[in-house]
């Protein structure tokens, strides 16, 4: 019998073989192991993704939520309260900022290109884009680069989950709060001294017609920007690395044409994009494909799924940077599309040409790769690279 398990390590390795099976046997399923239904094609997914009303954020989107996060972020929130916090927060995350993040994002590229490149060996996530995404983002945040380590370490287990539970464990819990304490004590810095020019100060300042952001929002926000920044970005990166080796002819043709580098990226998003799967609450009962799906049922939007189904995307599971511009579902959709979709093209697209450059030709030292547990996000935990 087909079951759907994304707390099983052979998720997080290769969903797909699940996700055929989902598009075309069971295109709304329950699955016992998730406790939802799970929807993966395509009409169906963007379809929801615009129906906030019935599809509701409000009860969290991560597949399994972290205690105290539902209701307080942008991602767990519903209109109105979602689109006034969006506007104040894009009031200071302006195209202006993230055009601010290339030049210091090739600079830490360079710095720890030249030292992979003496290594000779390395790992693409810890040496490399880790390195960069949390090197920036703390700068942009005006956070202390001593803190790094330490921070992007909770970080990442916060994303996690305790496959062995099946949700999220004391220690994933304990990830978090971390964060949330660290913000907090940044923010109350700010709150003492003169305004500065970080993204944090600009939270606590950024003021709509008298309406401001309260202390509660400012560190929600904060965490989810450096919890995106650090780990979406990163995770993104190292997956589109990856495809980059595993399509030889495909890399080949970016670095013959530099201009295949904004295509070869959207084509990363839809075929392996790091955020999967995310949750949604249903507000009234939904008939669809013969299930009666009840209100008060959580319901998982299989993005990657979504982005495989051949009634888009003709020959879906097939890498191809040739492939005509076409909706996918890599960043969301719908009210909560993705707020950092300019930070992660530009910053990756960036970063990868100079890495192409110096780099052009390396070869994955292991066939396999140990994955992140995560029933939400899909990104190994590391890749070791040797220069070819
Ligand atoms: C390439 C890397 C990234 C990927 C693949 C990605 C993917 C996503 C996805 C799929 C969602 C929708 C979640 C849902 O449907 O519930 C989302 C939301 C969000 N992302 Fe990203 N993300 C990336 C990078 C970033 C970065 C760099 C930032 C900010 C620094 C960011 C900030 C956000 C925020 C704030 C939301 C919530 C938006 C809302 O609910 O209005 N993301 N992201």
């Amino acid at each position: 019998m087909f079951e759907f398990n994304p707390y099983s390590p052979e998720i997080d390795a290769d969903p797909f073989p699940a996700y055929h099976r989902l598009l075309e046997e069971f295109p709304c399923f329950w699955s016992e192991h998730a406790k939802m239904w799970v929807l993966s094609r395509f009409e169906d997914v963007a379809r929801a993704l615009d129906d906030w009303e019935t599809y509701s954020s409000s009860h969290g989107n991560l597949m399994d939520e972290i205690p105290g996060r539902a209701g307080a972020t942008l991602g767990s929130l519903d209109p109105p309260r979602h689109d006034r916090l969006r506007t104040l927060v894009q009031s200071v995350f302006t195209p202006k900022t993230v055009q601010g993040m290339i030049p210091p994002s090739v600079k830490v590229a360079t710095e720890c290109l030249d030292r992979c490149l003496e290594k000779g060996q390395f790992d693409f996530v810890d040496d490399f884009s880790s390195r960069i995404t949390v090197s920036v983002l703390f700068d942009l945040m005006g956070l202390p680069p001593t803190d790094h380590r330490a921070v992007r370490q909770q970080v990442i287990l916060a994303i996690s989950t305790n496959a062995e539970l099946r949700r999220k464990g004391p220690e994933n819990i304990a990830g978090f709060q971390y964060l949330v304490q660290y913000i907090q004590d940044q923010v109350a810095q700010r709150r003492s001294r003169p305004a500065g020019t970080d993204l944090i100060s600009g939270l606590v300042a950024a003021e709509i017609d008298g309406d401001k952001l309260s202390e509660q929002e400012i560190v929600m926000t904060s965490a989810t920007l450096i919890m995106a920044g650090v780990e979406s970005l990163s995770s993104f990166m190292t997956m589109f690395a990856l495809n980059l080796h595993d399509f030889p002819f495909e890399r080949r043709k970016i670095i013959a044409n530099p201009a295949l580098m904004a295509p070869a990226i959207e084509e990363s998003l839809r075929f392996n994009t790091s955020a999967q799967r995310f949750r949604r609450y249903l507000m009234r009962d939904v008939e669809l494909h013969g299930q009666r799906m009840k209100a008060g049922d959580f319901v998982c939007m299989c993005y990657g799924a979504a982005n495989r189904d051949p009634r888009q995307f003709p020959n879906p599971d097939v890498y191809d940077v040739d492939r005509p511009p076409k909706r996918h579902l890599g960043f969301g959709g719908g009210k909560h599309l993705c707020l950092g979709t300019a930070v992660g093209r530009q910053v990756t697209a960036a970063v990868m040409a100079e890495f192409l450059k110096r780099i052009p030709d390396y070869q994955r030292t292991t066939p396999i790769l140990k994955w992140n547990s995560s029933t939400t996000f899909r990104s190994p935990s590391g890749l070791p690279i040797a220069v070819a």
